[in-house]
C-alpha cells in the first residue's frame, strides 16, 4: 500500500480537491493499492470543505460533502510515502515539522515537473535530475515552477480554475506512478521454437520500455518441448522470484495448459486487449500466454502492454481467485 498525503493550509480547498481528483484519476487508470489523504498546516479539525470546492468537485465528478479537515501532524507526514504540498512555503513548513521525511516531500508542480522530465526519484542538485527546478525556458516550464494559488475567498470560477490546474499536474503524476509501478514488476519471459520470433519482439519491447525482465529462452528456432519452457517460467513466478510471466508458443495453448498445472499460477491465453485487461482486473492472472502463429506482433505488443499496466481489482474478485486456489490439486 502506497500512502499519498496532500497538504495545503486549511485543508478545505486545494488539498481535499487534489485528494479527490487524484483518487478519481487512479481509479480510472485501474490503479489500486494507493491510500490518498489530505491535511492542512493550519486546519481547523472537523471543518468541512468550502462550498465552492464542493461545487467545483461535484462538477468534476468528485464528492467532497463528507470531507472534514485535519490539522497536519508530524506523525501523518512520517507515515506517508509521498507528501505533496500546493506551495513551496507549505513544503518548507512540512519539512520543518518532519525533517526526516525530507526526501518524500514535494510541491505538486515540482513532482509533476520531475516526472515530465523523466527524473522522478533523481537526486536534487544533480543537473541531470533537476526536473522542474532546473527548467526555465518554455511557457509550460514557467508554469511548472509556480505554486498552486489559494482560491480561498474567490468565486466558483476561481475554484474551478484552481481545480483544473491541480488536475493537470495530477495527471502527470499519475502517469509517473503508473509507469513506476509497471517498471517495478519483475517479468520472466520464455518461448518454445514456434514462439521464438514473437518472444524476441516482446523482449525488445520490454527492454525499450525499461522493464525489469529476464529472457529464459529459447535463443534459437531449434525445436524444444513447450512444456519445459512453460514449467521453467511458471515455477519462477509461483516461487515469487518474478511478478509476472510471459510465455509464447505456436498457439499459446500448450504453454497455457502446462503453466496452469503449477500451483499458484493463473496463466491466461489472451489474443485481444480487452481479455488481457480483464485477466488482470478480475482473475489476477500472473502469466500471459500468446500464440505466435495466431496474432501479429503489433497486437501482441499491445496485449503485453495492457496486461502489464492493468492492476487486479480485488474486492469480490479476490474471493473468486481464492476459490481457484482451493481447486488446485483436486482430483
Ligand atoms: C509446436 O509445433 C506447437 O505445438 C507449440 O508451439 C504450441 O502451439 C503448443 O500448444
Amino acid at each position: 500500500m502506497q500512502r499519498i498525503l496532500f497538504v495545503c493550509t486549511g485543508n478545505t480547498c486545494r488539498s481535499p480537491m487534489a485528494a479527490g481528483l487524484f483518487a478519481k484519476i487512479l481509479q480510472e487508470k485501474g490503479v489500486t493499492g494507493v491510500e490518498i489523504t489530505s491535511a492542512g498546516l493550519a486546519a481547523v479539525d472537523g471543518a468541512p470543505a468550502s462550498a465552492e470546492a464542493i461545487e467545483a468537485m461535484r462538477r468534476a465528478g468528485v464528492d467532497l460533502t463528507g470531507h472534514r479537515a485535519r490539522r497536519l501532524t508530524r506523525e501523518m507526514a512520517l507515515a506517508a510515502d509521498l507528501v505533496l504540498t500546493m506551495t513551496r512555503r507549505q513544503k518548507e513548513a512540512v519539512l520543518a515539522l518532519a525533517p526526516e521525511a525530507g526526501e518524500k516531500i514535494f510541491t505538486l508542480t515540482e513532482l509533476a515537473g520531475r516526472i515530465a522530465a523523466g527524473t522522478a526519484g533523481g537526486r536534487e542538485g544533480d543537473p541531470k535530475t533537476q526536473g522542474a527546478e532546473g527548467m526555465e525556458t518554455t511557457e509550460e516550464n514557467r508554469q511548472v515552477q509556480g505554486d498552486i494559488p489559494d482560491p480561498f475567498g474567490g468565486d466558483l470560477e476561481t475554484y474551478i480554475a484552481t481545480a483544473r490546474q491541480i488536475e493537470r499536474w495530477l495527471l502527470m503524476i499519475a502517469d509517473g506512478i503508473t509507469g513506476k509501478n509497471q517498471q517495478r514488476l519483475k517479468i520472466a519471459v520464455a518461448s518454445d521454437h514456434a514462439g521464438y520470433p514473437l518472444k524476441e519482439e516482446i523482449v525488445r519491447f520490454l527492454a525499450e520500455r525499461g522493464f525489469d525482465y529476464h529472457d529464459f529462452g529459447v535463443y534459437s528456432p531449434e525445436s524444444v518441448d513447450y512444456t519445459d519452457q512453460a514449467a521453467l517460467v511458471a515455477r519462477k513466478v509461483a516461487a515469487g522470484e518474478y511478478d509476472r510471466g510471459i510465455l509464447v508458443c505456436g498457439t499459446g495453448i500448450g504453454v497455457s495448459i502446462a503453466a496452469n498445472k503449477i500451483k499458484g499460477i493463473r496463466a491466461a491465453l489472451c489474443h485481444d486487449v480487452f481479455s488481457a485487461q480483464m485477466a488482470r482486473k478480475h482473475n489476477d492472472s500472473n502469466i500471459l500466454t500468446l500464440g505466435a502463429r495466431v496474432i501479429g506482433v503489433g497486437l501482441a505488443l499491445a496485449i503485453v502492454e495492457n496486461y502489464l499496466a492493468t492492476e487486479f481489482e480485488g474486492g469480490r474478485h479476490q474471493r473468486r481467485v481464492e476459490k481457484i486456489s482451493q481447486l488446485e490439486g483436486e482430483g
